[in-house]
């Protein structure tokens, strides 16, 4: 709404428009809004990413290649706005929960339990980031937010907000202490949430988990077609009576000898009818025909003191997994579970220290990652922390052959105040272990997986739209760019022009119009598309100098393209 300026307004006018306003009824999300010095800056600086090259992790190049960018992740999703906007398939992020535990800050400082503006502060914060988020999402992607009690609520109205209630596509409970935190006054808290939201619920899918060993054990049956268990033949409950489905109630003749099945009349034959032991009519599940059919395969007789009993044979094979449920409880959720994990992972040098408060399962996040994801997906992480869906995604790949690639995002604090800071202490050489092998505490050597991994931070340039400043922006493009583009192989290296190989295309990038004859050379040589992007000052594609080589070649002007998307993002 636009605001109105109440400056000339006479007394009068103004408590006739107090009346109005008390009057009215509200419903929604209203917090203040506090400026944030990182979007600020914004003003004045423009983010880049900038590569550390001795953190290159590199085993395998046939994988994916994975992205850790350490800064502040209002940056890093400016910047991801430009390279990969609605590239993203899965967020999964676990913010700060607010409790005021010295483990988040704002402006510089940590936000205090007793901060008056705690909320705002936190909806603001969050606010900020998740529109940034949102258009980093494809036609189908989900984003999962982790949450407890404090701000639950909260982040709900943000999300029905940002992402529409219609794309809620639900709230799990997760059991992460089932013994419940004990130092709390009332109840012991046991649980928390992940609030998941769709970019589109029309495009999203929500996969089934796998079968766990407790229901895989029920499957104690196996005949020629494999493991089975058995559910009776005949309903009960709601809808099971024969005035509700009639077709379903029918006699069926069984040959005691043969148990052959039949529901054509025999005198030799035995009639059963779905009456349960109480004599009351039900019916059975499937009608006559779906039976005769079925039967093979998917019926059992047997025979107790009562008399003869149908099954059904539920089959192992025909279990797509089960469908996931809102409450989520498996021990191997808990927080406890994650610790130890980290500790293990980080291996021998980190022995017994608290490194990291309260790291996610692994499990949690393989599991909700392996549902709303596909085998190629690209996931994000903006509060990656010590990188627990890096290593989730990597060993989700291993086991079902993936090629989802991820993009860790998180600062580089010392929440601890022990020297240990997250990025570059607990969450790259979690990552880096998990690619290439490590020696646990208790000196157990572990495999690596293999893998690639490329290390950024973010960094900045002077925003005033120079020349000066439009030719830094270029020179420092070139990470960016090869991000976008997914083109890490330096194939031509000249001062004037810079070419990188892909899977499926190469990257050209031009400091100087005067090499395009020189770049157009290098392409007429290579079979492959090539994105070509040209330094100008203006928004010059220089489709002319193209035109015979334009259906190989996607142009883009640089730094207008990038600028373009921050002119969007911090209007
Ligand atoms: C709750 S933890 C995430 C834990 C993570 N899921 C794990 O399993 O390790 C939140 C993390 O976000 C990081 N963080 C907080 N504010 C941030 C910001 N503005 N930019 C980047 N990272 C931030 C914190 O350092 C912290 O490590």
């Amino acid at each position: 709404m636009a605001k109105i300026d109440y400056t000339n307004w006479s007394q009068k006018d103004l408590i006739t428009e107090i009346e109005r306003l008390k009057k009215r009824k509200k419903y929604g999300l209203v917090w203040e809004d506090k400026p944030e010095n990182v979007v600020e800056q914004c003003r004045q600086e423009l983010p880049i990413l900038e590569e550390v090259p001795d953190k290159e992790i590199k085993t395998d190049p046939d994988k994916p290649v994975n992205l850790l960018i350490e800064g502040d992740n209002y940056h890093a999703l400016s910047v991801l706005n430009y390279t990969h906007k609605s590239k993203v398939d899965v967020i999964y992020i676990d913010p700060p929960y607010n409790t005021g535990n010295k483990s988040w800050k704002y402006n510089n400082r940590y936000v205090d339990r007793e901060d008056a503006f705690k909320h705002s502060k936190f909806m603001s914060f969050l606010s900020n980031r998740i529109r940034l988020a949102k258009s980093l999402l494809s036609m189908k992607g989900i984003i999962i937010c982790a949450i407890d009690d404090y701000e639950e609520q909260n982040v709900r109205h943000l999300f029905d907000d940002v992402f529409g209630e219609e794309n809620r596509l639900g709230t799990i409970v997760v059991i992460h202490n089932p013994g419940g935190r004990q130092d709390d006054k009332f109840f012991a808290t046991a649980h928390e949430y992940m609030l998941v939201y769709a970019k589109n619920s029309q495009y999203a899918k929500v996969g089934y988990l796998d079968v766990s060993e407790k229901k895989l054990a029920q499957f104690k049956y196996e005949d020629e077609w494999g493991k089975y268990k058995l559910r009776e033949f005949r309903r009960s409950g709601a809808n099971s009576r024969p005035e509700d489905r009639p077709n379903l109630w029918y006699p069926i003749y069984i040959d005691p000898k043969s148990l052959e099945l039949t529901i054509k009349a025999s005198k030799r034959l035995i009639e059963l009818l779905p009456i349960d032991s109480q004599g009351i009519k039900r019916v059975w599940r499937w009608n006559s025909g779906t039976f005769m059919e079925q039967k093979e395969k998917y019926i059992e007789a047997k025979k107790n003191k009562d008399g003869w009993f149908l099954y059904v044979k539920e089959r192992l094979d025909d279990h797509q997994g089960q469908k996931p449920k809102t409450v989520w409880n498996e021990p191997y959720y808990s927080s406890a579970v994650g610790t130890s994990d980290m500790k293990n992972i980080l291996g021998k040098e980190f022995n017994g220290n608290k490194i990291f408060d309260f790291p996610k399962s692994k499990f949690l996040i393989r599991d909700i990652i392996s549902i709303t994801s596909s085998k190629n997906s690209l996931i994000l992480d903006f509060f990656a922390g010590s990188g627990t869906s890096g290593q989730s995604v990597l060993e989700l790949n291993k086991k079902d052959g993936g090629q989802r690639a991820f993009i860790l995002c998180t600062n580089n604090e010392d929440n601890n105040g022990d020297g240990i800071k997250i990025a570059t202490d607990i969450c790259y050489p979690r990552i880096k272990n998990t690619i290439t092998g490590y020696i646990t505490p208790n000196n157990v050597k572990i495999g690596g997986i293999g893998g690639n991994l490329k290390y950024f931070r973010t960094a900045f340039v002077p925003a005033e739209p120079t020349d000066n400043n439009k030719t830094k922006l270029t020179e420092k493009a070139t990470e960016m760019l090869c991000i976008r583009e997914d083109t890490f192989e330096l194939v031509i290296n000249e001062e004037q022009f810079k070419i990188f190989k892909g899977k499926e295309h190469h990257t050209g990038i031009i400091f100087n119009q005067l090499a395009i004859p020189d770049v157009k050379k290098v392409i007429a040589k290579i079979d492959s598309p090539f994105s070509v992007y040209v330094f100008s000052l203006g928004d010059d594609t220089f489709e002319d100098e193209f035109a015979d080589i334009g259906n190989k070649v996607t142009l883009s002007p640089i730094p207008e393209a990038i600028l373009r998307v921050y002119r969007r993002i911090f209007k």
